[in-house]
């Protein structure tokens, strides 16, 4: 049967054009999709011209994609979307580590390092001991968890930013927890940087009266067989953007001690993973 098109039927004239066989979470999402989309212009009365810079901005931002820039996926963190998909997959009980914004600087295979070992390799910043243990629920350690850690140099910049400048995996490192799942090492107090902002995601920010700041942060991946991943930062609490990030990242249980002690490092920064363990 035809179905015409018309302004109010929109959403059930193109819906209907889906073939019966078609897989049905793709059904799903594809039906959801043009429903929103339909009832977005609907109730915003989008003029051709709007829609027309809509399309520009899209052109714009996948023409700006390579293999080093995923400017779509800056779109989802601005839009708060990476973290609303991020808490709708990770709900965890109360006490385990919540994650947290993956963002695109992580690189895989990090140099696997010696406990206590010193991750800041181009002599910038002030020095930090990170601490503590990788646990499960119970508050029993995890032996051979890697946490993977990474950050921003004294200047803001991810060595993948700065390949020319930065010594390869400068802020980078691997470790693995022994039985009493501990983990230990050095790393700079990271300070806060603006995400990529000369591209299409840096500008509508602009437009819209947002900066692109994220507040200072250690990441990590925390990794254990038979455990849920735990993609997270620690936050340092007196940074100007905690309340303001730009992603949404921040949540009051990441934000972590940053205790000035002006030992061998001038900072200590300790925080306990808790993971909790895989269903079957
Ligand atoms: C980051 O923390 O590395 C990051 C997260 C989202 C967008 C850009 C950078
Ligand atoms: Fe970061």
């Amino acid at each position: 049967m035809t179905k015409y098109f018309t302004e109010e039927g929109s959403v059930e004239a193109v819906n209907a054009r889906m073939r019966g066989e078609v897989e049905p979470r793709l059904k799903e999402i594809m039906a959801c999709l043009v429903k929103h989309l339909h009832e977005f212009a609907k109730e915003t009365e989008l003029t051709q011209e709007e829609w027309d810079i809509g399309i520009e901005f899209l052109t714009k931002t996948g023409q700006i994609c390579s293999e080093e820039r995923q400017e779509y996926i800056l779109l989802s963190d601005v839009l708060g979307f990476s973290m609303l998909v991020d808490a709708i997959n990770n709900r965890r009980p109360a006490g385990a580590t919540e994650n947290t914004v993956f963002g695109p600087f992580h690189v895989a295979d990090a140099p696997i390092r010696e406990m206590g070992e010193c991750i800041s390799l181009d002599g910038k910043g002030e020095l930090c001991l990170y601490e503590g243990r990788v646990v499960d629920l119970h508050g029993e350690p995890i032996k051979g968890a890697c946490v993977d850690a990474w950050s921003d140099n004294a200047e803001g910049f991810y060595d993948v930013q700065q390949p020319d400048i930065q010594p390869k995996w400068n802020n980078r490192g691997r470790f693995i927890t022994g039985a009493d799942g501990v983990y230990k090492f050095v790393g700079i107090k990271p300070v806060s940087y603006p995400i990529p902002d000369d591209g299409p995601v840096g500008k509508m920010l602009g437009q819209i009266g947002r900066h692109p700041y994220r507040p200072a942060h250690m990441h990590f991946m925390v990794t254990a067989p038979n455990f849920q991943t735990i993609v997270t930062h620690t936050f340092v609490g007196d940074d100007e953007y905690i309340n303001d990030d730009t992603v949404f990242g921040v949540k009051e249980t990441l934000v972590a001690p940053f205790e000035h002690i002006k030992d061998e490092t001038e900072w200590r920064c300790p925080f306990d993973f808790v993971m909790v363990e895989k269903k079957d």
